[in-house]
C-alpha cells in the first residue's frame, strides 16, 4: 500500500505517524509519506503520483479545493463541503472523499457517548475550511439550529448557503448573547493556537451541561477549554478530530477500520 499526505508546507504533519502506526499494527505492507507539492505544478504532481503507483493520499492546505476538479468522482460530504481531504486511486481513477466531518463528530461521540446531537443548538465560531466541514457534520447529525459567527461576517454568510433553514449568522461582537441557547460551542478559528491570541469568552450564561470543543490542539488544553473545565462544562479536546478523520481515510484505502488506542494518542 503506497500512501501519502500532500500539502505545502507539509513538514509539520502528524499524519505519517498515525498511518504508519496503523499499517504496522494491521500487518499491511506499505508506507505513508509526507510530500511537499509545488502549487505551480499541482496537476502534474498528482498525475506523477498516479504513475508512481500510489493507492491514495490525504490532501491538506492549500490543495483541498483544487483537487476536486481532478477527481473522477467525489462523495456527498466532499461535494457539499467543497473540499476533498482523502483520495483513493483505483484503476487510474481518483475518488475524492471528505472525512473531516466524520472526524469531528466521531471525536465528540467517542469522548462523550451520552451527548446526542439530535435537536441540539450548536454555535460555531469561525468560517474557514474547518468550519465548513463541521457545519456539514452537525447538520448530518441532526442538530436543529446552528449559530455561526466569524470576525469577517461575509465569510459566515457564504457558508450559510449550506442550510439557510438551520444556520443563523450572528455578529462576532455579540455571540455571547446566544450562549443561553447553546448546547455545544465549537471553536474553529485559529484563536488559542500557539502564536495566536487566545479566545476568551467568559462562558457565563452558557447553558448548563453544555459541551465545549476546540479544533485547536496545539496547545491541547486551550484557554477556551481550560475555562470550560473551570466552569464545569463538558469539554472535548481537538486532537481526536485528527485521529478520527485519519481513521476513516485508512478504512477507505485498506478496508480496515483501525483502532485509536493510547499507544497512538501518546505519539501525537
Ligand atoms: P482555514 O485554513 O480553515 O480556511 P483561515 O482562513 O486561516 O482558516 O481562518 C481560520 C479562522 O480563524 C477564520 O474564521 C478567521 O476569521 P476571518 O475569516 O475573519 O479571518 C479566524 N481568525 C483568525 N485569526 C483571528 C483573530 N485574530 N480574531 C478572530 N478570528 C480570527
Amino acid at each position: 500500500m503506497k500512501l501519502a499526505v500532500i500539502g505545502h508546507p507539509i513538514k509539520h504533519s502528524k499524519s505519517p505517524i498515525i498511518h504508519n502506526h496503523w499499517l504496522a499494527q494491521n500487518n499491511i505492507k506499505g508506507s505513508y509519506e509526507a510530500i511537499d507539492i509545488n502549487p505551480d505544478n499541482f496537476e502534474n504532481e498528482i498525475m506523477g503520483m498516479m504513475n508512481d503507483g500510489f493507492d491514495g493520499f490525504n490532501i491538506t492546505i492549500p490543495f483541498k479545493t483544487n483537487i476536486i476538479d481532478l477527481c473522477d468522482d467525489v462523495d456527498d460530504a466532499a461535494q457539499k463541503i467543497g473540499a476533498v481531504n482523502t483520495v483513493h486511486i483505483k484503476n487510474k481513477k481518483l475518488y475524492g472523499y471528505n472525512t473531516d466531518a466524520y472526524g469531528f463528530i466521531e471525536n465528540i461521540k467517542s469522548s462523550k457517548p451520552a451527548f446526542d446531537f439530535k435537536n441540539k443548538t450548536a454555535m460555531v465560531l469561525g468560517a474557514g475550511g474547518a468550519a465548513n466541514a463541521i457545519l456539514y457534520g452537525l447538520i448530518q447529525s441532526g442538530v436543529k439550529k446552528i449559530y455561526l459567527t466569524n470576525r469577517t461576517q461575509s465569510k459566515a454568510a457564504v457558508l450559510q448557503s449550506m442550510a439557510h433553514d438551520i444556520i443563523d449568522v450572528i455578529a462576532w461582537d455579540a455571540y455571547e448573547e446566544k450562549f443561553n441557547e447553546t448546547d455545544i460551542l465549537i471553536n474553529t478559528t485559529a484563536l488559542g493556537m500557539v502564536g495566536h491570541p487566545d479566545l476568551t469568552p467568559t462562558l457565563d450564561g452558557l447553558k448548563q451541561g453544555a459541551l465545549v470543543t476546540d479544533i485547536v490542539y496545539n496547545p491541547l488544553y486551550t484557554s477556551l477549554l481550560q475555562n470550560a473545565k473551570e466552569k464545569q462544562y463538558q469539554y472535548v479536546t481537538g486532537i481526536g478530530m485528527l485521529a478520527y478523520q485519519a481513521q476513516k481515510a485508512f478504512e477507505i484505502w485498506t478496508g480496515t477500520l483501525p483502532v485509536i488506542d493510547n499507544a497512538l494518542m501518546e505519539q501525537l
